[in-house]
């Protein structure tokens, strides 16, 4: 039993900086370099247990936040210094395929590979993590994992709180289990999923945040290996009452405007960023919670809170906004057409799409979509009770259907682009993405990491040619 919860401040992960410029041979503009090494380090998460042996990005988990304005190339050294090969994905960014993070493009230890991102979406918050092929479950619960956040005009100008760490935070939710010795729980064993006991924003376990009473902006992202979450906010002298908040983007960035909402669905790899005003609770406390029964995950004791925020009793000048118009959202244009069905299912103990396995390599590009077009793809979960979040790389999708389940397209889904979408028990998504800029071979998969390593994953080829 964890007997400190709300008893540890909340970690803010450093900015990370450039060691260097260069400069890009082709356009003569300068490129950000950075160097990271993924190493092991301990990690004190019980005070009365022996520590843990993480490996993350510079030796901390979550790694440290990168920093990034629209337009500004970057160069990111990965070097391996850790106990198992690996494989970087910048989740969210177009990246050219080559430094996608291929699961079978594998750096093993001692190496390096340097990855290139072009940086030229909208501001949205990305996130690093490893995809190493059978083993990117292990490497992400075990600290390879963290933000990156990309900035730019249209979104600095809305005047949103801002001030990374101070008014605009990172809230990075994983969730965990440990050995009565204080060493993590291993997930390498499992086949289906690791929900975790224990709930960590940005690696410290139920921490508390002193906030003023003022508008801040929240990053959540949930970077857990198997459990999704309801997230709700409540005031200790009300409990039971969900108190209102406005999410503002989501995995692409900005929505169109602000929705307003008293619980928050997120499952793994999602984004969501919030606005939670706390001018009317001065002098309170008021905790995140998670909703029980979410999904198909196991409860436990604790795992229906997260953290709480303290809020000071002193009147402070709150010089942000929040306009009710956030930004003109580039949606594909709308395609009538079903080009693909994916079924997401469970066969024989085999995690599969299509009755597909990733191993099956004649047989897993499953879709070939022309360069530049749009194409509709319907997601099916076929599997019985499971959770899928289903991942596409490259692309920014909308999501326009969801049928045979508990719930619809939520506002907060359909008012901007995603890269994941929540697939839950017996439901069938409908989403639509422009396969552009690039050519190449991308995944497509389950992010519950045990499912993705256990074959969850195929990929698809966007060609130049017609198919
Ligand atoms: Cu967040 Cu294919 O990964
Ligand atoms: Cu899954």
């Amino acid at each position: 039993q964890y007997k400190w919860t709300y008893q540890f401040p909340l970690p803010i992960p450093p900015v990370k900086a450039p060691s260097k410029t260069i400069v890009n041979p082709v356009t003569g503009k300068n490129i950000l370099y950075y160097e990271v090494e993924i190493k092991e380090f301990k990690s004190q998460v019980y005070p009365d247990r022996g520590q843990a042996t993480l490996w993350g990005y510079d030796g901390i988990s979550p790694g440290p936040t990168f920093m990034v304005e629209k337009g500004t190339e970057t160069v990111v050294r990965f070097v391996n210094n850790a106990r198992l090969a690996n494989s970087v994905h910048l989740h969210g960014s177009f990246s050219r395929a080559p430094f996608d993070g291929w699961a079978e493009d594998i750096t093993p230890p001692g190496w390096y590979k340097d990855y290139y991102y072009p940086n030229s979406q909208a501001a949205r918050t990305l996130w690093y993590h490893d995809h190493a092929i059978d083993h990117t479950a292990e490497n992400a619960y075990y600290g390879q994992a963290g933000a990156y956040i990309l900035h730019d005009p249209a979104e600095d100008s809305l005047n949103l709180p801002t001030g990374y760490g101070v008014y605009d935070i990172p809230l990075i939710l994983s969730a965990k289990q440990y050995n009565s010795d204080g060493t993590l729980f291993s997930p390498a064993s499992e086949t289906t999923s690791l929900y975790g006991d224990v709930i960590h924003v940005n690696g410290q376990p139920w921490p508390y945040l002193k906030v003023e009473p003022r508008k801040y902006r929240f990053r959540f992202l949930d970077a857990s290996i198997s459990r999704s979450f309801l997230l709700y906010l409540e005031r200790d002298t009300k409990p039971g009452t969900k108190l209102p908040f406005d999410v503002i983007a989501s995995d692409a960035g900005l929505l169109t405007g602000p929705q307003r909402v008293s619980e928050l669905y997120i499952s793994m790899a999602e984004r969501y960023e919030i606005v939670v005003d706390f001018a009317p609770y001065k002098g309170e406390n008021i905790t995140l919670r998670n909703a029980r029964d979410v999904g198909a995950d196991n409860d436990y004791p604790d795992t229906d809170k997260i953290m709480r925020f303290i809020v000071s009793p002193t009147n402070v000048n709150d010089p942000s906004t929040l306009p009710s118009t956030l930004r003109s959202v580039p949606f594909p244009p709308t395609r009538a057409t079903v080009d693909q069905h994916f079924k997401f299912e469970r066969t024989n103990g085999e995690w599969k799409i299509n009755g597909v396995s990733f191993a099956d390599v004649n047989n897993r590009v499953l879709a070939r979509p022309q360069r530049g077009t749009v194409q509709v793809w319907e997601l099916e979960n076929s599997s019985g009770g499971w959770t899928h979040p289903i991942h596409i790389h490259l692309v920014d999708f909308r999501v326009k259907k969801r049928v045979n389940g508990k719930r619809a397209v939520l506002p907060y889904e359909a008012q901007g682009l995603k890269d994941v979408v929540w697939l839950g028990p017996g439901e069938t998504v409908t989403v639509e993405a422009h396969y552009a800029p690039w050519d190449g071979v991308y995944m497509f998969h389950c992010h519950n990491l045990i499912h993705e390593d256990h074959e969850m994953m195929a990929a698809f080829n966007v060609s130049v040619l017609a198919d």
